[in-house]
């Protein structure tokens, strides 16, 4: 098997769960979130500076990478992993999502999703076949199910038909893998904010037996009250032995919340998306660096930080570049984001170790007191 999750033990307060996945590049240490690579690449980040943010696994999105540059070039060039000089764990997703979010663009039927790209408008079939050839073809270490993501809100007759057709797809996923000694397929529950479809997804995609699951179908426009009540009686009917991630959940306190719910892995856009439009995480709550007070704060953008953006530039600095359109305010601010989550989960890790996770959570709400 390509991924094997080990448990290592359970928060005595909170239930979360500290874990290791072994993959074929390196072993993780969970929960840990992914930094988000669309197009083979981490948006202003190179893989050393990935690396000196002890960033463990990336993720790149197969519906981009088949339309540009194209997966039978990624393959030629030895693989997503040699042709962006990443040599770490990579989880590509499906396609699934985005081409979904195309909207009008899109046509679902039995067989698959007819598109138009997004980029010149050209048409194209991605099938849960196709969608695992081009996946293959990247060679990440984990590959995701082609899967039918349902909107926020959906009524229960669409999100049913829509949970029982990922079922069928993960089905033909499987099937048309060629490389599971090297490449692990997770499967993705549906079933959008219903109860007994949550329960029926689960059952219908551990009964295929993957390496892995993600809860998808969250994150999509419900409250996160509402996010929280689906994983809580979700995820305790999720097979221990494997890893579990939350797709596309990324801001500091649904990290926290989805770990107290025994989720493995996070991913999103989030940290290096607002870092672009000039926002920042910080330990003392949410920092929008082209604010007006920040004209002579000559002090660090978070002051409890000690990553390389915090040690050498002010906000003052941070605020002029930004107002002044250089390239530079984006990355800073992507390297600080970054590493403020992934120090997060660092610590999440070690209030595990330590049975204290709610005691963390109440901490960090204390002092950081907003919500992205
Ligand atoms: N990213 C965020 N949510 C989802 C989902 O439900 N499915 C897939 N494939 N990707 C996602
Ligand atoms: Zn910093």
């Amino acid at each position: 098997m390509a991924v094997k999750y080990e448990l290592i033990k359970e928060c005595k307060q909170s239930g979360a769960r500290l874990g290791r996945l072994h993959t074929p590049h390196g072993t993780i240490e969970t929960p840990i979130f992914m930094p988000v690579g669309t197009q083979a690449t981490v948006k202003t980040m190179t893989p050393e500076e990935l690396k000196e943010i002890n960033a463990q696994i990336i993720l790149s999105n197969t519906y981009h990478l088949y339309l540009r540059p194209g997966h039978e070039l990624v393959e030629k060039a030895g693989g997503l992993h040699k042709f962006m000089n990443w040599n770490k764990p990579i989880l590509t997703d499906s396609g699934g999502f985005q081409v979904f979010s195309l909207g009008d663009l899109r046509k679902i039927s039995e067989e698959g999703v007819e598109f138009r790209s997004h980029i010149d408008g050209s048409k194209h079939f991605i099938s849960p076949e196709k969608a695992i050839e081009i996946e293959n073809a990247l060679g990440a270490d984990i590959i995701m199910a082609f899967d039918e993501c349902a909107p926020y809100p959906a009524d229960r007759e669409y999100v049913k038909n829509s949970l029982e057709r990922t079922t069928r797809w993960a089905k033909r996923c499987k099937e048309a893998h060629r490389n599971p000694d090297t490449q692990a397929l997770f499967g993705i529950i549906q079933g959008g904010m219903y109860k007994d479809l949550r329960e029926q997804s689960v059952a219908e995609i551990t009964a295929l037996d993957f390496p892995g699951y993600a809860v998808g179908g969250l994150s999509v426009g419900e409250p996160k009250p509402l996010m929280y009540e689906v994983l809580d009686y979700t995820t305790p009917l999720m097979p221990k032995d494997k890893a579990r991630y939350l797709m596309g959940v990324g801001s500091p306190d649904c990290l926290i919340e989805g770990a107290i719910r025994g989720i493995d892995m996070f991913d999103c856009v989030l940290p290096t998306r607002i870092a672009r439009n000039g926002t920042a995480m910080t330990s003392v709550g949410k920092v929008v660096i082209k604010n007006a007070k920040y004209t002579e704060d000559f002090g660090p953008l978070d002051p409890n930080c000690d990553c390389y953006t915090c040690r050498n530039y002010s906000r003052a600095y941070l605020r002029h570049l930004y107002k002044a359109g250089e390239i530079l305010s984006g990355r800073l601010v992507s390297y600080h984001n970054l590493y403020f989550l992934l120090n997060l989960m660092k610590d999440v890790r070690e209030a595990i170790k330590a049975d204290c996770l709610l005691d963390f959570r109440k901490e960090f709400f204390e002092r950081y007191g907003y919500d992205l």
